[in-house]
C-alpha cells in the first residue's frame, strides 16, 4: 500500500447520536484506494453505525464523509452549535461595549450566523442531493459520447445511447459503496430466491435484460464459491458460510469500488471463517476492492487488514498500521483487546494476562482533555497533553 494512493473515503468528525446516546462521536479516519481498513471494538461501541452512515441509512448529525472527493454525507449539527456558542459570546461582550463597539459587534455576529446557515443549506443539500448531482454529470457525459455516433442515426447506436442515457439517469454514488452485513440469515430475504437476492440491485440500477442478468448472477456465484443450480433456491437451504456468500455476491454484482464488511464472520464457525475470510482477500485482489472490515476482536482483522482503528463508546482511541499497532499498542483500551487474543503458544499462554481496562482509573480527564493526536508517523492515539508525553514514551 503506498502512501501517495488516492483517498477513496473520508469520514471526518462524524457523529451519530440517536437522542443521548452518542454511539459515533467525532470520528475521522480515511481509506486509501485498493486498502483494507479493519474497525474493531466491543459491542456496542458504534461500530456498525459508522458503516451505515457511510452508507447513508441514516442523515448523520454531525460531521462530513466523502467518496471520491465528492460529500456524500454532511450533518448539521456542529453549525447550529457554533451559532448557539457565538450568540452566547456576544452576549456578553455586546452587553459590557461602548455603543459604537455595540453595533460593530453586532454586525460580526449576524455575519457569522449567516456563514453558518449557509454550510447547513450545503450540507442539507449535499446530503440529499449528491446522487443527483453525480447522476446529472454521467448523463452530461453520456450525451457527449453520443453526440458524434448519433449523428450518422444507426437504429443500434440509438438503442446504445437510450440504454446509457437510462443507466446514466438511475446512476448513484451510493451504489459505488457496498455492504455485507453482520447477520446472514437476516439480511436475506427468506421470501427471495438467491437469483432475486443477487439480481436485485441491478435491476434497481436499470438493467432489464433477463438474459444479461442471468449470466451475470450465475458469474457472481461462481466467483464467490457456489454454482448456479445455487439461483433458483431460498436461503434457508444454505448453511451460515453459504449465505454470507450469498452476500458476497450481492454486493459485488453492483461492482463497488468500496465494501463495508460489517463483521462478515462473526456469525460463523471457527472452521468457515477462514474460508470467508480468503473469500474477501482474493476478490480484493482479483476486483481492485478496498475494504471497510469491521470486526469486534482484533485477531481477525489482523492479517487482512493494512491499517486498523479502535473504538470505544463511540470514538476512535487508536488508529494505525496493523504491524505497529501490534508491535506498539498504546492506548490501554487496545491492549486490553490484544490481551484477550489467544495464541498458540503454550509459553505465552502461560505468561498472557488478561488486562481490563478501567477507563476512569486510567484517564484524568478533569481539566486535560483528550483528543486524537499523531504520537509517530501514522499512529494516533486518543490522549491528552500529560498522556501524550507518557504515550510517546512508551514506544519501542
Ligand atoms: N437505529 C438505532 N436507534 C437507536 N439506537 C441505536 C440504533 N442503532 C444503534 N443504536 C445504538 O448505538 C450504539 C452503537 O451500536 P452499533 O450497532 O453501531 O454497535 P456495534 O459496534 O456495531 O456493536 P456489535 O458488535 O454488537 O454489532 C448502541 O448503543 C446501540 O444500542
Ligand atoms: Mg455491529
Amino acid at each position: 500500500m503506498s502512501n501517495n494512493a488516492e483517498t477513496l473515503l473520508r469520514v471526518e468528525n462524524l457523529c451519530q447520536y440517536f437522542g443521548a446516546n452518542r454511539a459515533v462521536d467525532d470520528v475521522s479516519f480515511e481509506i486509501k484506494k485498493g486498502e483494507v481498513f479493519g474497525l474493531v471494538g466491543e459491542s456496542g461501541c458504534g461500530k456498525t453505525t459508522t458503516g451505515r452512515s457511510i452508507i447513508k441509512l441514516y442523515n448523520i448529525t454531525s460531521g462530513n464523509i466523502f467518496f471520491k472527493g465528492i460529500r456524500i454525507g454532511a450533518g448539521i449539527r456542529s453549525y447550529q452549535v457554533a451559532i448557539e456558542e457565538a450568540k452566547k459570546e456576544y452576549k456578553e461582550k455586546i452587553a459590557s461595549a461602548s455603543p459604537e463597539e455595540k453595533t460593530r459587534l453586532a454586525n460580526e455576529l449576524k455575519k457569522f450566523i449567516a456563514a453558518r446557515q449557509n454550510d447547513i443549506k450545503k450540507a442539507r443539500f449535499d446530503q440529499k442531493n449528491c446522487d443527483k448531482e453525480y447522476s446529472k454529470k454521467l448523463i452530461q457525459e453520456v450525451k457527449e459520447k453520443y453526440a458524434p455516433l448519433l449523428a450518422n442515426g444507426d437504429e443500434s447506436v440509438k438503442k446504445d445511447y437510450r440504454d446509457a442515457l437510462r443507466k446514466a439517469k438511475k446512476a448513484k454514488l451510493a451504489t459505488q459503496i457496498q455492504m455485507i452485513f453482520q447477520d446472514p440469515i437476516a439480511s436475506l430475504d427468506p421470501r427471495m430466491t438467491v437469483r432475486e437476492i443477487i439480481a436485485e440491485g441491478l435491476i434497481i440500477r436499470g438493467e432489464r435484460d433477463k438474459k444479461v442478468i442471468d449470466e451475470k448472477v450465475y458469474q457472481m456465484l461462481e466467483r464467490v464459491g457456489l454454482v448456479r443450480e445455487h439461483a433458483s433456491r431460498y436461503p434457508h437451504e444454505f448453511s451460515g458460510g453459504q449465505r454470507q456468500r450469498i452476500g458476497v455476491a450481492r454486493a459485488i454484482i453492483m461492482n463497488p469500488e468500496l465494501i463495508i464488511a460489517d463483521e462478515p464472520v462473526s456469525a460463523l464457525d471457527v472452521s468457515v471463517q477462514a474460508q470467508v475470510i480468503n473469500l474477501l482477500s482474493d476478490l480484493r485482489h482479483d476486483l481492485g476492492l478496498t475494504i471497510l472490515f469491521i470486526a469486534h476482536d482484533l485477531s481477525v482483522v489482523k492479517y487482512f487488514s493494512d491499517r486498523i482503528g479502535v473504538m470505544y463508546f463511540g470514538k476512535l482511541v487508536e488508529l494505525a498500521s496493523s504491524d505497529e499497532l501490534f508491535k506498539n499498542p498504546i492506548h490501554p483500551y487496545t491492549r486490553s483487546l490484544l490481551s484477550a487474543i489467544p495464541l498458540p503458544d503454550p509459553i505465552y499462554e502461560k505468561k498472557r494476562e488478561r488486562i481490563i481496562y478501567r477507563p476512569l482509573a486510567e484517564h484524568d480527564y478533569s481539566v486535560d482533555k483528550p483528543s486524537l493526536r499523531e504520537i509517530a508517523p501514522g499512529h494516533f492515539v486518543q490522549c491528552n497533553d500529560a498522556e501524550f508525553k507518557k504515550y510517546k514514551a512508551m514506544l519501542k
